[in-house]
């Protein structure tokens, strides 16, 4: 463990450039090491998440390899040619990792063995067991369906049409991935938009996907498989999600006015500026363009007054990873806000709706939970007391509970102490040598 205790450090000032995007870096290595040639991928996130993808692909025959600071290379092995790896692919922390391979591993020949660390192992893997069992693959997995798992894989698989039974990127983009080396056409169907990266660099590599709108709104997506894949260079834009961080802190600290530079703000992923910026959050978009297909803005952040509401669940996929800082915002918001509709932050890398409630609680913030949710009756505008001393927050080895809960940190009078900082380094190595930058 790694304890530490975040305090208060002034104003947040000048500008920072946030990390890679965790989604579109676990892609970029996956696809590229479906690729014949070499895939040029810069702004990689070099997380712990990212680093446990690229060790499993590496495992099963792709050549990966850094030639600078978030510039790799990929040299893939084509579609349909993955290798059986010789030992336990090991995937850390990270649900994207284990998710994502289980599909392509799916419809290959080769059988593989996941296990993770003690958060991994208690998040469900049902959800992509059950449509990859329909394509043909075997799985042996610990009971209720959880790490370790073991999965036989098939080839050829069958195509399948699935409708997502919840909300999940990382199920939709399992069955995709499990499609391209499957004959035929594989569709998802997916009631409720989530993250489309998936979508946009299969079709960059050369698949051939195509996404209609049904009457009721759900997107139906199909891939045909047995596709050949052209390497790429990609250009990974900032994550919105670290880019959260530090834009909640800049909106509580007062005195601050920040500038985050290049952060993605794909539709699918950037709900939580519209929501803060609905609670009277002051955030400008500079210089929007695109970046490697995505757009992508600098964002300036001034201290400001929120304001609690209630946020409306239609947001929750494009939001999903940023609750619990907005549960940080809203603690120090005048007035209450109300978020519902949360079920699956009840299995994220932990159950964040009751850590956040039992962290939040521990740093004097107002908080009730709910079956879906939290219920938060801010401060307006004073900061948070803070923890007491001897008392800590316990993160569950979830790097976003130690990051918000830092932030919280940051915007206290006494200070916030965080059990352990080692999850960080998952998706954000850099969160705390930036967080002291900018507030230096
Ligand atoms: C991700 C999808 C989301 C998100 C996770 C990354 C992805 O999970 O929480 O951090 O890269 O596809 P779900 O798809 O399970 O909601």
């Amino acid at each position: 463990m790694r304890p530490r205790r975040f305090t208060a450090n002034g104003p947040l000032k000048g500008r920072i450039r946030v990390p890679g995007d965790k989604s579109i870096s676990h892609r970029s290595i996956m696809l590229g090491a479906l690729a014949v040639g070499e895939t040029r991928v810069t702004g990689l996130l070099e997380g712990e998440d990212v680093l446990s993808t690229a060790a499993a692909m590496r495992a099963m025959g792709a050549t990966i390899e850094r030639d600078g600071e978030g510039t790799w290379h990929v040299h893939g092995v084509g579609v349909g040619g993955l290798l059986q790896p010789q030992q336990a692919l090991d995937m850390g922390n990270s649900g994207t990792s284990t998710r994502l391979l289980m599909g392509l591993v799916a419809s290959h020949p080769i059988t593989a063995t996941f296990v993770g660390d003690a958060s991994l192992s208690k998040r469900p893997m049902g959800r992509v067991i059950d449509p990859l069992s329909t394509m043909g693959a075997e799985f042996t997995a610990s009971p209720g369906g959880r790490l370790p798992l073991t999965l036989r894989g098939i080839s050829p698989a069958v195509p399948i049409e699935y409708r997502l039974p919840v909300a999940s990127a990382q199920v939709k983009s399992a069955i995709l991935l499990a499609g391209l080396n499957t004959p035929g056409i594989t569709t998802v169907i997916e009631p409720i938009p989530t993250r489309d990266h998936s979508e946009r660099m299969l079709r960059g590599f050369g698949a051939e996907l195509t996404v209609d709108v049904a009457d009721d709104g759900a997107r139906i997506i199909k891939v045909r498989g047995e596709a050949e894949f052209k390497p790429q260079d990609i250009v990974v834009p900032g994550d919105p999600s670290s880019a959260a961080f530090f834009v909640v802190a800049a909106l509580l600290v007062e005195g601050s006015d920040l500038v985050v530079e290049n952060v993605g703000l794909n539709p699918t992923r950037a709900a939580l500026f519209d929501v803060l910026r609905l609670m009277g959050g002051s955030i400008e978009e500079l210089d929007r363009r695109e970046v490697g297909g995505e757009p992508v803005a600098d964002l300036r952040v001034r201290h400001s007054l929120l304001t609690g509401i209630d946020v409306d669940p239609a947001v929750v996929p494009s939001m999903v990873d940023e609750f619990p800082i907005l549960f940080v915002a809203a603690a120090l918001a005048k007035g209450r806000t109300v978020t519902t509709g949360l079920e699956e932050l009840r299995v994220k890398e932990s159950d964040r709706i009751s850590a956040m409630r039992a962290a939040l609680e521990l740093a004097g913030a107002t908080v009730t939970e709910t079956e879906d949710g939290l219920i938060i009756d801010g401060t307006g505008g004073d900061p948070l007391p803070g923890t007491a001393e001897g008392a800590s927050v316990v993160t569950h080895l979830d790097h976003r509970i130690a990051m918000s809960m830092a932030i919280a940190g940051i915007a206290s009078k006494r200070g916030v102490e965080v059990d352990d900082t080692r999850p960080i380094a998952t998706s954000f190595p850099v969160f705390e040598s930036l967080l002291e930058g900018a507030t230096r």
